[in-house]
């Protein structure tokens, strides 16, 4: 059954982790989807693992609408967030006009954003208007080059300070759930007991209350790098690789297409086509 807001705070509660994951498109989400994961992130890491783009910085509204749209037709009973993209909340008008348009075109449940007391007032008034938010600290990827690159956040007190003031005052703001990324657990562990609405970590340790990863990053389908943080529970780009040389050989030897694999004519039509 798919989960909704209170449900996540009730997990949290009674000690059930939540799964995240993230998917793209329709067949992504269907995937997902069958594995009865709590709730799909259409993540605007798609920038890089599914457009090739070399960060998330690129990602446009348009692109999120379009990915969002497919996974929420892939997945019509799994409660989906949509991440926006960097610059679309940048003031606080563009931020109620594009999370708006994730949730009544895209199909979103719910939208993600990036920072912490910085973007309170925008999450205030996202979620007076009636947008469920999630929030996400530490390592921000839209932001990476003002923190000095993909890099673990809060090893130094006053960091790790700031990522507690920074998760209390969105959880005031009205965030609903918030992604920790890259940070010691010891730090995740203290955000996560400070605060009533659940912590999902991806490289923040197992005293979060919920854990994401990336799609192609856990099925091994994405080569460029791969963050200490992640596991690989599939090869699928190896097979994948396997199976389209198979492919391009039989296709070169006339083994592909088979009878099997051919459509034919009855005799009769073929007579009265091509005469004796
Ligand atoms: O874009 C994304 O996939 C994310 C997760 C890594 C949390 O923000």
């Amino acid at each position: 059954m798919k989960k909704m807001i209170p449900d996540f705070e009730k997990m949290k509660h009674v000690g059930e982790r939540i799964s995240m994951l993230t998917a793209y498109d329709y067949p992504s989400a269907q995937l997902v989807e069958e594995t009865g994961v709590d709730t799909i992130l259409v993540g605007d890491s798609l920038g890089m693992v599914v457009l090739g783009y070399d960060s998330t910085v690129p990602v446009t509204m348009e692109e999120m609408l379009h990915h969002t749209k497919a996974v929420r037709r892939g997945a019509m009973e799994t409660f989906v967030i949509a991440d926006m993209p960097f610059m679309s909340y940048a003031t606080l008008d563009l931020a109620i006009m594009n999370a708006g348009r994730l949730i009544k075109e895209g199909g979103a449940d719910a939208v993600k954003l990036e920072g912490g007391l910085d973007i309170v007032p925008i999450v205030k008034i996202l979620t007076r208007t009636g947008i469920p938010v999630v929030g996400h600290i530490g390592l921000t990827p839209q932001t990476a080059s003002q923190l000095g690159g993909f890099k673990v956040q809060g090893r130094d007190l006053n960091s790790a300070r700031q990522l507690l003031e920074d998760g209390q005052a969105l959880e005031q703001a009205g965030a609903f759930l918030l992604v920790l990324e890259a940070i010691p657990r010891q730090v995740a562990a203290q955000i996560s007991t400070g605060l009533k609405i659940p912590t999902i970590g991806i490289g923040a340790g197992l005293d979060c209350d919920g854990q994401v990863l990336v799609f192609h990053d856990i099925l091994g389908l994405f080569k460029r790098f791969k963050p200490k943080f992640v596991k690989q529970y599939a090869q699928l780009r190896l097979e994948g690789v396997q199976a389209i040389q198979e492919y391009h050989k039989e296709v070169k030897t006339g083994l592909f297409p088979s009878e099997e694999h051919t459509f034919g004519l009855s005799d009769e039509v073929i007579q009265k086509l091509y005469g004796d």
